[in-house]
């Protein structure tokens, strides 16, 4: 905590908001909300195969079903039949073509959901099949793109490849992510008056959501409200994916002029709505006997799936943090999104800055396997800031060069890397068929949409006459923190305890216009948006108390609650509630908006050359593995922690959310695995085929610890950092570790228990698809 600030503002361990209803289930999602009388329900008919032409689709024998109302294919859409986000026309229904096995065909409208859902079973469809591309490397022959290749080079790297004493060419993947939300999308749309449509929905991105229900209603958005007070997790599945349920809904809602709720199951949520992008690398670099890359030419070939959704921003992520921490003067890193008929990949946490930062790992291995040097060695030699290393990314922005040494130092110290070397060595040498493994991870990730426009916020804030606070904002809750952070702020504003500010649900009619909860950037953005109005009305309150003291307005100082004439403490002060009082008799407005842009970003996609981050987040890990040689079973034991938050503006969050970005991640590597047939049909639906990973597989030995003394740059809301997303890419640490333990420079990722045991065998992991 800060000297002389309030113990409920910026910088205090506080509980998120919610943490006690969320811990006895009071905390309402959208499903618990009471539902009107008249409330109807929705399922979605989803296509069984890939990819063909849709002749016909038989809408007869579910409208004959029972509880049915009515039954809406995209003949019965009154705007346009798209749901993208970006641009391309993305169909709400499959209108002609059929792209993916488990595109929605049809929506039913019935009395209860179980009779919605019996009734889309029944939907029959037509569908001429046309051959489907079900992997990156056939939609990379096919040259078939949603994202064209583009490439973010410096200096000369063919010719620094060619001049180096050694090179080594490689090829690997990453597999994608199913979000695992526990609550799945849902929206929940009610009609109104001339038009009206308001919709209860999980969304990071409320204003999309609305765009998208307004284009596919044929309304203007002032007809369209959307709410959110908090979702059950949302990851970067409710990004774009959330607008389309909504659409849906909507469009049910605007037909039958009732209510009407769309809860997707589990398993249609897993078939229907986006996942992480899978990754294929290839890679050619030039490297000397120091392991020093030289030169480096890289492709990495993200699998877009059917539609462009926000793959570009994705691909621009991972190109702009394929180097990660690292630096190599001569580069080519070209990324692409192929378009293949699998379901349309989306944002997930870390947005592309994970996979990109897989290609540095997997060079840093590979070299230092055949240097004969410790990876993490090799790792310090290429640092961004290193002796003989730049301290500019390839497309030109600075980076702290000496925070990423630290973070590291830290973690080897805090993990007492040395003695454990020892130890591990040791117990491999003696154990018949059990290695242990240490692996380690350090992180850069550039903070700020890469879509520059997004990086703006607003909020509203009103101060009663009873001196209680009503904060609203254009973040969205989905159990990050993120409004707890925005009403530290706007109490230490106005210097008043936490409980007086009231944490209300998102929602278009209240701050439109505003860009997702997304890129980590929720605090950043809302944060000073709800700071600046909460500084507009204490600026007219202090005008006011400081006439009623015959004082200058300066000199009125807000804390504990009151409004001091001067010095806190003194005897002349009015309470805050007296003083709001006070500014409505005098008829002073106590309502504010309150906006931000992030300045000083820029990008110049011709050059691929700017300052596209606001700044950059940097970490550290060191991990501990286990694994059985004769299964391939494995388990994280230890895993130490340093992540800069730079002065957190709530400990307590932070490390929730570096703890559960680092068990998300670990799922990602190590056993969540997205299984498509030969068919194109996603089989793993549910947590049982799914794997996530679970309260056991948390390292025992779980030490997370925020770097000290590092405030961010001054223009950061209370010099503090972004921590949603970078955190994650610290599980990559896990998978170093297995790679170590097995003796492999290199592993296709997850590494499952299936592909460890390939890789002991001697087949470098590869698994064949069935
Ligand atoms: N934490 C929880 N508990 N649930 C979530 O859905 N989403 C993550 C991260 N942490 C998420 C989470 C993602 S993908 C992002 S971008 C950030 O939170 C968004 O919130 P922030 O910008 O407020 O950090
Ligand atoms: N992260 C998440 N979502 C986004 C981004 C990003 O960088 N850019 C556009 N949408
Ligand atoms: Mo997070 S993937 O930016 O929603």
């Amino acid at each position: 905590m800060m000297d002389g600030l309030p113990r409920s503002g910026p910088g205090a361990a506080l509980r998120h908001d919610s943490a006690l209803k969320h811990t006895t289930g009071e905390a309402r999602f959208a499903d618990d909300l009471a539902e009107a009388a008249g409330t109807l329900h929705a399922a979605l008919a989803l296509s069984a195969i890939p990819h063909g032409t849709l002749r016909a689709l038989d809408l007869t024998a579910a409208r004959a079903m029972p509880g049915v109302v009515a039954v809406l294919g995209p003949a019965d859409i009154p705007g346009a039949n798209d749901v993208g986000p970006a641009g391309e026309v993305e169909p709400l229904f499959a209108d002609g073509l059929v792209q993916f096995a488990g595109q929605p065909l049809a929506l039913v409208v019935a009395a209860t959901r179980d009779q919605a859902i019996r009734a889309a079973a029944a939907i029959t469809a037509e569908i001429a099949p046309l051959e489907p591309v079900l992997s990156i490397e056939r939609a990379l022959e096919l040259g078939q793109h949603v994202v064209a290749p583009q490439t973010l080079a410096r200096g000369d790297a063919e010719a620094a490849i060619a001049a180096a004493p050694h090179r080594m060419e490689a090829e690997f993947r990453a597999g994608g992510q199913e979000h695992f939300y526990l609550e799945g999308q849902v929206a929940l749309a009610t009609p109104g008056e001339d038009g009206e449509m308001t919709i209860i929905c999980s969304t990071q991105h409320p204003s999309e959501a609305q765009h998208v229900v307004a284009r596919v209603l044929g309304h203007a958005c002032h007809r369209v409200t959307v709410t959110c007070r908090r979702m059950g997790g949302g990851f970067g599945g409710k990004e774009s994916n959330a607008s389309w349920v909504a659409a849906a809904a909507a469009l049910a809602a605007q037909a039958t002029g009732r209510p009407v709720k769309l809860r997707l199951s589990r398993r249609a949520d897993m078939i229907a709505t986006g996942k992480r992008h899978p990754f294929l690398y290839r890679w050619t670099a030039g490297f000397d006997d120091q392991g020093r890359v030289l030169g480096l030419r890289a492709l990495l070939a993200a699998d877009g799936g059917w539609s462009l959704d926000m793959s570009g921003g994705v691909v621009f992520r991972s190109i702009t943090h394929a180097l990660n921490c690292c630096d190599v003067a001569d580069v080519a890193i070209t990324g692409c999104a192929v378009r293949t008929n699998t379901v349309s990949h989306t944002a997930f946490r870390g947005f592309g800055g994970p996979q990109g930062a897989l290609l540095m790992e997997d060079v840093v291995h590979r070299i230092a396997a055949a240097c004969g040097l410790p990876p993490e060695e090799v790792r310090a030699r290429n640092f961004l800031g290193a002796p003989g290393k730049g301290d500019e990314t390839p497309y030109g922005q600075k980076v702290e060069g000496d925070l990423i040494a630290r973070v590291w130092a830290e973690a080897r110290r805090d993990s007492d890397w040395d003695r454990r070397r020892g130890e591990i060595a040791a117990f491999n040498a003696s154990h018949p068929t059990l290695r242990r493994g240490l692996g380690s991870m350090v992180l850069a990730f550039g903070i700020s949409f890469g879509v520059m426009h997004l990086n703006q916020a607003g909020a509203l804030v009103h101060v009663y006459a009873d001196g209680s606070i009503r904060l609203n904002h254009g973040g969205t809750e989905m159990g990050q923190g993120l409004f707890v952070k925005v009403a530290q702020l706007v109490s230490a504003v106005f210097g008043v305890a936490l409980g007086r500010v009231a944490i209300t649900a998102t929602s278009t009619a209240e701050v439109p216009n505003t860009a997702p909860t997304a890129a980590s950037t929720g605090s950043d953005l809302n944060g000073w948006a709800a700071h600046n109005a909460a500084t507009t009305i204490r600026d007219r309150m202090a005008a006011v108390a400081a006439r009623r003291f015959g004082i200058a307005p300066e000199q009125v100082v807000f804390a504990e609650d009151r409004a001091w004439a001067g010095a806190v403490g003194g005897n002349l002060f009015l309470d805050f509630g007296e003083l709001a009082k006070l500014c409505f008799l005098e008829r002073v407005s106590l309502s504010a908006t309150g906006f931000y842009r992030t300045p000083d970003i820029h990008w110049d996609r011709a050059t691929m050359r700017g300052n596209p981050f606001f700044y950059f987040s940097y970490g550290a890990a060191v991990s501990e593995v286990i694994v059985d040689t004769l299964t391939g079973e494995h388990r994280c034991l230890a895993t130490d922690i340093v992540q800069d938050c730079g002065n957190s503006l709530n400990p307590a969050v932070d490390r929730g959310q570096i703890e559960g970005a680092f068990v998300q991640g670990l799922g990602w590597l190590t056993c969540e695995e997205l299984w498509w047939d030969a068919q194109g049909r996603l089989r793993t639906v549910g947590p049982s085929t799914y794997k996530i990973p679970g309260s056991r597989d948390v390292p025992p030995h779980f030490k997370v610890r925020l770097l000290e003394g590092a405030p961010a740059r001054s223009e950061t809301i209370f010099r503090s950092k972004a921590v949603g997303e970078p955190p994650l890419l610290l599980a990559i640490s896990v998978a170093n570790a297995l790679k170590d333990a097995i003796g492999v420079p290199a592993l296709d990722l997850p590494a499952t228990p299936e592909r460890v045991l390939m890789a002991l065998r001697g087949d470098g992991g590869k698994i064949a698809q069935d």
